[in-house]
């Protein structure tokens, strides 16, 4: 393992502003996705969907790594040039989803544990040479009636350490992703109270496995009232309770925490991460940054239809989503950045405009 390679990693994966783009969706999840807008659930749609986003003009000014799914990685844009490499070219770090999914756990009615440790190992090689630099696995807890239980929340804190052992031993940056649902009805005081149970059970099992807290990056949820509940909060009370959360619980030595976005809008989700770096960032051991998913490219998807024809508005609205990003990592992001997308215009966007063709 060379530690200085992981920490520089680390370290460039949330500079600058910067934060991750979650393309990672597993083939069921993409299809569900393409279902809703009537786009065809096909290997040859999920190509065509991530070219369009990987050749989006000017994205790297904001993301500094993609993570990919493995039907992605072994894929190929328009020209024959593997996504990690067209990915690596423009200055954006390729990364790898490695677990296999979170499946109904034994004996733990309505819990879940994700699996994929069997064969890590070689799978970390393999995707190593095809350009990955980092990875991740997500673990999901629920907030329930006696979840999640400690069994559940123990098992999970374990793969997530051994899944990140085995990832820094291959020289790439484990994303460690414990992700406590927004589903339910439970109040900002008790996801509070649950992810810090869950944080502080993970930092546990990667301490016993001997992980490299600066060689990795932590992607949480953020700490929300449930949706069912009736005492939704304002911005800054989310980033309140989300940053003391983080606070009690992540060691300083970790490089960053990126949140996932979990279904958020993506202007609320840009909003509460603004917050959090406003009001704390000074007081902050690690970069407070993004790896979102449905919060980017939620509106590109709706634009893209499937047609090649709205290709160029699609990565204009994807663009404009991650400006945002980076624009609330930075603690800059207001009204006025929001608005400016209204403007955007292909003449605007920098560098060459998108040559690729769909259907
Ligand atoms: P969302 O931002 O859509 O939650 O996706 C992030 C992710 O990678 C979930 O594993």
């Amino acid at each position: 393992m060379n530690t200085h390679t992981l920490e520089s990693t680390a370290a460039m994966m949330v500079a600058n502003g910067k934060g991750l783009l979650a393309i990672d969706e597993s083939t069921k999840t993409c299809n569900k996705r393409f279902a809703k807008w009537g786009i065809p659930q096909t290997a040859e749609a999920h190509r065509q969907y991530r070219e369009l986003i990987v050749d989006t003009p000017g994205l790297n000014e904001s993301i500094s790594g993609a993570i990919l799914y493995d039907e992605t990685i072994r894929q190929k844009k328009d020209d024959g040039t593997p996504f990690a490499t067209a990915l690596a070219a423009i200055g954006i770090i390729p990364g790898i989803k490695v677990d296999v999914g979170a499946k109904e756990m034994a004996a733990f009615p309505g819990e879940k544990v994700t699996e994929g440790l069997d064969g890590l190992r070689a799978r970390l090689i393999e995707y190593g040479q095809m350009g990955a630099c980092f990875a991740k696995w997500r673990a999901v807890f629920v907030i329930g009636d006696g979840t999640p239980s400690r069994g559940c929340i123990e098992a999970n804190a374990h793969a997530l350490a051994r899944y990140a052992g085995l990832c820094q031993e291959a020289g790439l940056v484990p994303v460690v992703e414990p992700e406590v649902l927004m589903e339910g009805d439970h109040t900002l005081d008790v996801c509070s109270e649950v992810t810090e149970r869950v944080l502080r059970t993970v930092f546990r099992e990667l301490y016993s496995q001997r992980v490299k807290l600066e060689g990795m990056i932590l992607k949480p949820n953020m700490v929300l009232p449930g949706l069912a509940c009736p005492h939704q909060k304002s911005v800054e009370e989310v980033a309140d309770a989300t940053i003391g959360c983080l606070l009690r619980s992540v060691p300083g030595a970790v490089q960053g925490v990126v949140f996932l976005s979990g279904g958020q809008p993506g202007e609320l989700a840009s909003a509460r991460l603004n917050a959090m770096n406003v009001r704390y960032k000074s007081r902050l051991p690690w970069e407070v940054s993004f790896s979102f998913g449905r919060a980017i490219q939620e509106p590109a998807l709706e634009i893209w239809h499937g047609k090649s024809a709205n290709v160029i508005p699609a990565q204009e609205a994807l663009y404009h989503r991650a400006k945002c990003d980076r624009a609330a990592h930075l603690g800059r992001y207001d009204a006025a950045i929001e608005a400016d997308h209204r403007e955007c215009s292909t003449s605007k966007m920098p560098s060459t405009v998108y040559a690729g063709s769909t259907q």
